[in-house]
């Protein structure tokens, strides 16, 4: 493809945008990357956990999410609410680590004030020396949460559906699942990328590179990787061959992934992959689902968070399928790794600014679309003056 298509910065009719990838200099500017934080990241819905990741009043997860450090808490009367974990008097962060139980009480290590479970502030040291202190209005500072098959989602700024109707299209697949029962299984992982998070995003929805650089998927789902894209969602998906892979590791998940129960006949070999605008990803395996979110850190910098959950099984051929899983997968995040830093390389080239996409790139074509409704300057195939934003 000729790079003198059209002038560098010309506006673009939507046809031709479709077919173009986004331009290189928004995954690597710093001013592009706050711009994206108001009008992506804010009113997204972030993953923090699972119901069942605090079962009892008292147990909390955070999530650092955009430099806040957000909460989730399970009440005393059972329910789970979000909030901001920031003192109301001198701004004190409260709950420490990503999880744990803080008992009937969050207490500021600070000077003492203290909230009830369901935020209310309850408890002022020297209350009588805060004269016309309103403890009603310095409860903890509530976050929108909504819980979407048993995942608790919270987000900054209102403005995008709902969880449940984002992800409407896929809410009966989804249901075979039973998410709701899924307990985690080992711990929250952050892992470390010198890429842009979009970077990360756009290789999770990439279906061309499948059976060109990983070799394993290849193995175990041929030529028959699917790929959709609705709205909110992006979809991707390929059912295990019969025919024994030359790989150990994927020869033997082929032969112990033992039948579950709850899932139909068409579901017990199937690989399914779902991404939430904007960086919100489930893996769904039969013998286990793994969540995961890419977190912008800096316009080169993102943390792949990820959690793994499975329902209760203890059969010998579920514990080694779900090992091989991790085997299997380990090997396809190394590969991918890889990949997004070559590309994170390339688009620091002054040679490249935006490349062709494929009619079959539906999930790009569709992430690119919803980059450029909303920020427009995306649509520029080179930086424009900077102050752009302001
Ligand atoms: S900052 Fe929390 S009690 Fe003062
Ligand atoms: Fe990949």
């Amino acid at each position: 493809m000729s790079r003198s298509l059209r002038p560098e910065s010309a506006p673009l009719s939507r046809v031709d945008e479709d077919a173009l990838s986004l331009p290189a200099w928004i995954y690597r500017d710093a001013e592009f990357f706050e711009a994206e934080q108001r009008a992506v990241f804010r009113p997204s819905w972030q993953l923090v956990c699972h119901l069942n990741d605090i079962p009892r009043p008292g147990d909390y997860h955070a999530l650092e999410f955009l430099g806040e450090s957000l909460v989730v808490v399970r009440g005393e009367d059972g329910k789970v609410r979000g909030f901001h974990n920031v003192c109301r008097h001198r701004a004190s962060r409260l709950l420490d680590g990503t999880s744990g139980n803080c008992g009937a009480r969050i207490s500021c290590p600070y000077h003492r004030w203290t909230y009830a479970l369901d935020g209310r502030l309850v408890a002022v040291p020297h209350l009588k020396d805060f004269p016309g202190l309103d403890m009603q209005t310095h409860g903890l500072a509530p976050l929108n949460h909504e819980v979407f098959m048993g995942f608790v989602f919270v987000r900054l700024e209102s403005g995008l559906p709902g969880v449940a109707e984002m992800m409407a299209p896929y809410v009966d697949e989804l249901a075979a699942y039973r998410m709701e029962e899924l307990v985690p299984q080992g711990r929250v992982t952050l892992r470390p990328r010198a890429v842009n998070w979009k970077n990360v995003a756009d290789n999770y929805s990439d279906g061309l590179h499948i059976n060109i650089a990983h070799p394993g998927l290849t193995r175990l789902f041929g030529k028959g990787y699917g790929i959709e894209a609705r709205p909110w969602v992006d979809k991707m998906w390929g059912g295990l061959l019969d025919v024994p892979s030359s790989n150990w590791s994927e020869r033997l998940y082929q032969r112990f992934l033992p039948r579950v129960e709850h899932l139909p006949p068409e579901r017990q070999r199937l690989w399914i992959y779902f991404k939430l605008w904007p960086n919100v990803a489930f893996d769904i395996y039969p013998d286990q689902i793994d969540f995961m979110q890419f977190l912008p850190v800096s316009p080169t910098e993102t943390l792949i968070r990820e959690i793994a959950y499975v329902h209760p099984d203890s059969r010998r051929e579920m514990r080694a399928a779900r090992y091989l899983n991790w085997r299997i997968n380990r090997q396809v995040n190394l590969e991918d790794k890889a990949l997004i830093e070559r590309v994170q390389a390339g688009m620091a080239s002054s040679s490249y600014s935006v490349g062709p996409l494929s009619e079959n790139e539906v999930c790009l074509r569709s992430f690119g679309r919803r980059m450029r409704s909303l920020i427009p300057q995306s649509r520029l195939h080179q930086a424009p003056v900077a102050g752009w934003s302001r």
